[in-house]
């Protein structure tokens, strides 16, 4: 289904009128700016719009420029990350904005090939900046555009395997249009949003419904093929709030694991869910000593929390030490007081349960 000069010509027409009639208002479409279309590109990857568009609106307001950014303190960013996720984004992105400044004056590369350079961005995301930001011809294939080219097309590899990858790009370097690629990877991204939805799409409505693969022979449902060689991984984690007075004993994570440069509480890991705290092994001496000192209350509840490649399943104990006598606490932790602990960058399952628990 590999589409001739005359039909790349008639889809672009249809495309974009489709486009100019129905694209939302949004603000990364309204600007040249190479940093505000990156920050807007790595803020939606793997987040919605309408979560994504008050964080970069805050991300803006608060770094304005790419210079504000690197300027920033890492805690800020991810603190101002917060409830996003994947918060190696946010490092990344952090990372990214200081190497623009160090070793290219602040400016971001002017071509999809260079910005390739760059850390934490892949393909797409150069060529989404490239074509926004310098109009150049390159297609920019996010799972959007993967569902919009493979039901259209009839595009039947695997979406996920290189060679699926290879074919989706060089039919996307066929169809983009020369004269305006900035709208049309806008475009694309936008069908795929709002018209050639994941489930359910209203083809009956549809502009292409005439040329489309997937409308022909019923297989929406079917399309894009996405083999996922995904495996989760289950954990077991138990977490000690060790409280004195307003203040709560945090560290910050560090070493290769979820949630790194996010701050927890004193953490014991199982191989499963843990009843009573004595089931757990934790030869600490410090930490034996606040135990023993403390006052142990369990939140009753136990909480699985969805990451990509992990189920976590998290208990929470209360460990209250008495009196404001200073204790010894486990190493690289620190007391913080309320208004600390309010504006430290924390997984969101901590900020759920300190206000569950009426904390926060
Ligand atoms: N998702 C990723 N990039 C986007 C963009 N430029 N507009 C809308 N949604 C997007």
């Amino acid at each position: 289904m590999i589409p001739d000069d005359l039909e790349v010509i008639d889809f672009n027409r249809r495309l974009k009128s489709w486009y100019l009639e129905n694209h939302r208002p949004l603000p990364w479409r309204e600007t040249k700016d190479p940093y505000k279309i990156w920050l807007s590109e790595v803020i939606l990857q793997q987040t919605r719009v309408a979560q994504g568009l008050p964080y970069y609106e805050r991300f803006t307001e608060q770094y304005p420029t790419v210079f504000d950014l690197a300027a920033a303190d890492e805690r800020d960013v991810l603190r101002l990350w917060q409830g996003l996720g994947y918060y190696s984004r946010a490092r990344n992105m952090h990372f990214t904005a200081r190497q623009v400044v160090a070793d290219h004056n602040g400016k971001f590369p002017e071509s999809s090939e260079k910005l390739l350079k760059l850390k934490g961005l892949g393909q797409y995301t150069a060529a989404a900046i490239a074509s926004f930001a310098f109009d150049e011809a390159v297609p920019a294939i996010d799972g959007n555009v993967y569902r919009v080219m493979a039901r259209i097309f009839g595009i039947q590899s695997d979406m996920l395997s290189n060679e699926g990858k290879k074919e989706f790009w060089a039919l996307g370097r066929k169809v983009i249009s020369q004269e305006d690629p900035a709208t049309y990877n806008q475009a694309m991204i936008e069908f795929g949003a709002l018209q050639c939805v994941p489930a359910s799409p209203n083809c009956t409505v549809c502009i292409f419904n005439d040329r489309c693969f997937a409308y022909a022979h019923q297989m929406q449902g079917q399309l894009p093929v996405k083999i996922k060689k995904l495996t989760i991984k289950h954990r077991f984690l138990n977490y000690f709030i060790i409280k004195q007075g307003d203040r709560l004993a945090m560290h910050e994570r560090r070493g290769r694991d979820i949630w790194k440069g996010l701050y927890d509480f004193q953490l014991i890991e199982s191989k499963s869910i843990a009843a009573t705290p004595d089931q757990l092994t934790n030869p600490d001496p410090i930490f034996q000593n606040v135990l023993q000192n403390g006052r142990l209350t369990e939140v009753p509840k136990v909480y699985t929390h969805i990451l990509t490649h992990q189920r976590l399943q998290v208990r929470f104990w209360w460990l209250e030490i008495p009196g404001a006598e200073r204790i010894d606490l486990p190493q690289g932790m620190a007391f913080y007081n309320h208004e600390e602990v309010e504006v430290l960058p924390k997984p969101i399952l901590i900020d759920t349960v300190l206000r569950e628990e009426g904390y926060l």
